[in-house]
């Protein structure tokens, strides 16, 4: 106990912005069908919102910090002020954050919605695939995130947002946090184009050549990269999950 508190004391928790799409562009409605937006109560019992997409019908997966009360998933949505013809909301029947996710090296942010009713898969709500184990996604490359958090005018944003970002060398990570983990962890961001995502966007993912590769975690106020969680190291926990439920 005593040298945990010391090592809290020592290291404190660097003042977590989640991560707002900043300097993205709206997204062409139901361009992204796997997108899911999840509100839930926090611990301090405000209302939170969190991106996630959906792997199976059943199964939404999100950020494990993401966790909360009256979890309730809505999917097909663009405008997430309006009530779209094409929205489903569904309520969490039972949420599995990673067991070993740590809130203070955030390391194993992920987390499995089971739904409580299967989504009705049409073309505006889809799947979206994971990858396998042995995918790796390397510097350099571009992928996209997309999510309804907060804009840079500081509001959070009713529509979808999207924008393009660049993998990063892991490097670029360590010199920012000494927990980063490239194994099962992702630097990613854009350091030329500025963009990045915001509070409100995290749980959503990142896709590179139409496979959820990552899942945002956090981010440093004004620092870029960021840091997702990496799906491929997590494949044998999500299929023990998805295989029993
Ligand atoms: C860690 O996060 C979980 C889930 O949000 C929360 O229930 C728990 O109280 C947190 N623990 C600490 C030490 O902050
Ligand atoms: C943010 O939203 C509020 C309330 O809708 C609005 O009054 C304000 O103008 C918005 N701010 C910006 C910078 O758009
Ligand atoms: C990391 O930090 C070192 C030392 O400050 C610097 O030389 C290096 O260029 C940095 N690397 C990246 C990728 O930012
Ligand atoms: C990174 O994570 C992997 C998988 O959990 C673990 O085996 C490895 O020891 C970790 N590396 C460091 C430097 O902590």
């Amino acid at each position: 106990m005593m040298l945990l508190l010391l090592i809290l004391l020592a290291f404190p928790l660097p003042s977590r912005t989640f991560i707002v799409i900043k300097r993205g562009t709206e997204a062409r409605p139901h361009s992204r069908p796997y997108m899911a937006f999840i509100r839930f109560i926090n611990d301090n019992h405000l209302w939170r919102r969190c991106g996630g997409f959906l792997v199976r019908e059943d199964f939404v997966m999100t950020a494990a910090h993401c966790h909360g009360r009256n979890m309730c998933v809505i999917l097909g949505a663009q405008n997430i002020k309006i009530k779209e013809a094409t929205r489903q909301s569904i309520p969490v029947l039972q949420a599995f954050p990673h067991p070993e996710h740590s809130n203070i090296s955030r390391f194993n942010d992920l987390m499995l919605l089971k739904l409580k009713w299967k989504a009705h898969l049409n073309s505006a709500v889809k799947t979206i695939a994971l990858p396998q184990s042995q995918d790796l996604v390397g510097p350099n490359e571009v992928c996209n995130v997309a999510g309804w958090g907060v804009l840079a005018n500081g509001n959070c944003s009713d529509t979808l947002q999207e924008a393009d970002l660049e993998v990063q060398h892991k490097q670029t990570c360590e010199n920012v946090t000494k927990y980063y983990n490239n194994s099962i962890q992702l630097c990613v961001g854009n350091p030329l184009h500025r963009m990045r995502a915001g509070r409100g966007d995290s749980g959503g993912p990142l896709v590179c050549k139409n496979v959820a590769q990552g899942i945002i975690s956090y981010g440093y106020k004004k620092k870029i990269p960021m840091i997702f969680t990496r799906i491929s190291s997590f494949v044998p926990w999500i299929h023990k999950i998805m295989n029993v439920s």
